[in-house]
């Protein structure tokens, strides 16, 4: 079954560059970015985790914390990332789950269940562990993204997700399409024009019924 929308993440035991991590008790309060790749060495994925390297104090200030994963074992993952710190110039500071028995990866459903873990097996195999998912402190799956293995990953857009989730929770509003943080926002339908009226004192804009908008709360 894949994973949905709303659905509670696996929780999973795993060795990663930083000791053993209990999935959910590591989450905490704070969000979560978990981010696959299906082997160590790769290019692409060389440059994906300088990046996430770069821009992780982006995702601290927005109380979410990184981590990575590889099917590959943890020896690996540290002599990969002397290689990410020389070519990309970010030394990686987030863990990095050694998920060389696919556990995780199926448990995720990148994988098939029966699929098994045999030496010699390469990235290729393992193509679909390219996923994104962002985790609430709730445990619950916020977004799914997997992509090819020949399209490097937006990471700016996982943070601008973030700032959308973070908006909703807070102020029950939805995001309009391209929204930027300061941009305006939409009332959604389960709020009605009287409750939209007492929060709103300063007005909202009524392009339909269905279509409201708001200068973005908080
Ligand atoms: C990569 O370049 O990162 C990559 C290569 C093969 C499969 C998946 C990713």
């Amino acid at each position: 079954m894949s994973l949905r929308i709303n659905d509670t993440a696996p929780d999973f035991e795993a060795e990663t560059t930083q000791g053993k991590i209990h999935f959910h008790e590591w989450i905490g309060d704070k969000w979560a970015i978990l981010f696959s790749h299906p082997k160590d060495f790769t290019p692409v994925c060389t440059t994906e985790l300088g990046y996430m390297a770069r821009i992780e104090p982006e995702f601290t200030k927005r109380g979410a914390k990184l981590i990575g994963l590889s099917a590959d074992p943890v020896d690996r993952h540290a002599a990969w990332s002397h290689d990410i710190e020389e070519t990309q110039g970010a030394s990686v500071k987030y863990p990095m789950i050694a998920d060389a028995g696919l556990e995780v990866a199926k448990l995720y459903n990148m994988l098939p269940a029966d699929e098994v873990a045999a030496d010699g097996r390469t990235a290729v195999n393992n193509a679909t562990v390219r996923s994104v998912f962002v985790i609430g402190p709730d445990k619950k799956v916020k977004l799914t993204l997997t992509y090819p293995m020949s399209v490097g990953r937006n990471f700016d857009e996982i943070l601008r997700v973030l700032d959308a989730l973070q908006l909703n929770a807070k102020h029950t509003v939805a995001t309009p399409v391209n929204w930027k943080p300061g941009d305006d926002v939409i009332i959604p339908t389960s709020v009605s024009d009287e409750q939209a009226k007492a929060k709103y004192p300063g007005g909202f804009t009524t392009l339909k019924p269905y279509l409201r908008t708001v200068k973005q709360p908080g």
